[in-house]
C-alpha cells in the first residue's frame, strides 16, 4: 500500500531537481502527479520518464493557476497535495540589487506561493482535507547575506505558511514549509562559491560533511504530503545536515 494511494498531487518547478524527485516519490507512493514549470520540453521529458502528467504553468501567472486547478478537478475530481516548489536565485548585496531583478524574484518566489495556496484552498477546504507544503529554504530562517531578495522571499514563504495554516485548519488543510540547506541541484550549481571550487569551504559549515540530495527532501515532503504528519500544521522542517545553529 502506498503512502498517497488515490491522492492527487500537483508540483510547481517540477520539470527538474527536488521538484522532479517529488514527483518520482510520490508516484511511486500511489499518487496521481501533475508536475507543472516554465520548462516544458524538460518537463514533458521528465514526466514520461516517471509516468505521470505534465503541465505548463508559469506560478506568476493568476490565470494560468486557475486553469490548471480548474483543469485537474475536471479530470481528477480532486486535488489533495500542492507542492510549492518553484523558485528562482541570485545573490546580490542590497547596494547592489537591481529593482526588477529584486521584483522578478519575489514574483516567482513569493507571489507564486501565494497564488498557489489561494488557487487550491477552496477546492481542498470544499472536501475538508488536503496538504500544502512550500519549499522555502534555510535563508527564510538566517539573514543570509548577498541574498536580499531570496532571503526576503523565503522569509515571506515561512510566514504565509503560517497564516494559510491557521486559515485552513478548520478546514482540515495542513500547510508547513521545508528549509532545504545545500541541495545538489542546478540551483546549487548558480551558487559562486560552488562555481569557485569552494564547496569545501562552505561545507565546513555542514556538520554531517555533505551536499543533501533532492532524495533528503523528497522524503520529507511526502512525509508532509501524507496522512503520517497528520497533527502537523504551520511548521517549519528544516533539512539542512545540521547547518543552523
Ligand atoms: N538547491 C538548493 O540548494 C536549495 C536550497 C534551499 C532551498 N531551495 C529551494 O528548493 C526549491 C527547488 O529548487 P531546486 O534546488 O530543485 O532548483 P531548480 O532550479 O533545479 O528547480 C527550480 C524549478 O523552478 C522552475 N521555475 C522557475 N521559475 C518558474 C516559474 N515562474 N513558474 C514555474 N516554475 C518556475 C524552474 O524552471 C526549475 O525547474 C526552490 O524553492 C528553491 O528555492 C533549494
Amino acid at each position: 500500500m502506498g503512502r498517497l494511494d488515490g491522492r492527487v498531487a500537483v508540483i510547481t518547478g517540477g520539470a527538474r531537481g527536488q521538484g522532479a524527485e517529488e514527483g518520482r516519490l510520490f508516484a511511486q507512493e500511489g499518487a496521481t502527479v501533475v508536475l507543472t514549470d516554465v520548462l516544458d520540453e524538460q518537463g514533458e521529458q521528465t514526466a514520461a520518464e516517471l509516468g505521470v502528467e505534465y503541465q505548463h504553468l508559469d506560478v506568476t501567472s493568476e490565470t494560468e493557476w486557475e486553469a490548471v486547478v480548474a483543469d485537474v478537478l475536471a479530470r481528477h475530481g480532486r486535488l489533495d497535495v500542492l507542492v510549492n516548489n518553484a523558485a528562482i536565485w541570485f545573490g546580490s548585496k542590497i547596494i547592489s540589487t537591481d529593482t526588477a531583478a529584486y521584483q522578478k524574484l519575489i514574483d516567482v518566489n513569493q507571489k507564486g506561493v501565494f497564488l498557489g495556496m489561494r488557487a487550491v484552498a477552496p477546492a481542498m477546504s470544499a472536501a475538508k482535507g488536503g496538504a500544502i507544503v512550500n519549499i522555502s529554504s534555510v535563508a527564510g530562517m538566517i539573514g543570509a547575506p548577498t541574498q536580499v531578495a531570496y532571503s526576503a522571499s523565503k522569509f515571506a514563504v515561512r510566514g504565509m505558511t503560517k497564516i494559510a495554516a491557521k486559515e485552513l485548519g478548520r478546514y482540515n488543510v495542513r500547510v508547513n514549509s521545508i528549509h532545504p540547506g545545500f541541495i545538489d541541484t542546478d540551483m546549487l550549481a548558480e551558487l559562486p562559491a560552488f562555481q569557485r571550487g569552494d564547496d569545501k569551504r562552505m561545507l565546513r559549515s555542514v556538520p554531517l560533511g555533505r551536499v543533501g540530495e533532492a532524495r533528503d527532501i523528497a522524503n520529507l515532503a511526502l512525509f508532509l504530503a501524507s496522512d503520517e504528519s497528520g497533527y502537523c500544521t504551520g511548521q517549519e522542517f528544516v533539512c539542512d545536515g545540521g547547518m543552523l545553529p
